[in-house]
C-alpha cells in the first residue's frame, strides 16, 4: 500500500483590517522558493510544505491587534504571533531548514 507524503502546513491568518497576513503568506512563498525549502527531508521521509491563508487562528491578542500576523505550524504545533513580511525568512531558515524556534516570534 502507497503511504501519503507527510506535510507541514504553514497556517497564516489573514483577518486583520489591513491584511498583513496576506503579504506573510506571500513572503512565505518567495522564501520557500529563495531558499529550496518546498520539500523538506524529516527522517528518511520527504514532507511538502504548504502554505495556507485561514481566517483567525484565535491568537488575536497577536494578529488583528499587534503589527504583524498570528502563524501556526503544523505538526509542529508552533504558533508564532506579530509575524510581519520581513521575518518569513528567519522562520523559513531556522524553524523548517533549521529546526529550531524563532524565540522572538513563539507565542506560549
Ligand atoms: S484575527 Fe488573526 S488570529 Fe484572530
Amino acid at each position: 500500500m502507497k503511504s501519503a507524503s507527510a506535510v507541514t502546513h504553514l497556517f497564516v491568518c489573514t483577518a486583520q483590517k489591513d491584511e498583513v497576513g496576506k503579504e506573510v503568506a506571500k513572503a512565505f512563498k518567495t522564501e520557500l522558493k529563495k531558499q529550496g525549502l518546498k520539500k523538506l527531508l524529516t527522517g528518511n521521509a520527504p514532507s511538502k510544505v504548504r502554505v495556507q491563508t485561514c481566517n483567525c487562528l484565535d491568537l488575536c491578542k497577536h494578529c488583528k491587534k499587534g503589527p504583524g500576523a498570528a502563524v501556526a505550524i503544523y505538526p509542529d504545533n508552533v504558533y508564532y504571533g506579530d509575524v510581519k513580511p520581513k521575518d518569513a525568512a528567519d522562520i523559513v531558515r531556522e524553524h523548517l531548514g533549521d529546526g529550531r524556534v524563532v524565540k522572538r516570534l513563539l507565542l506560549d
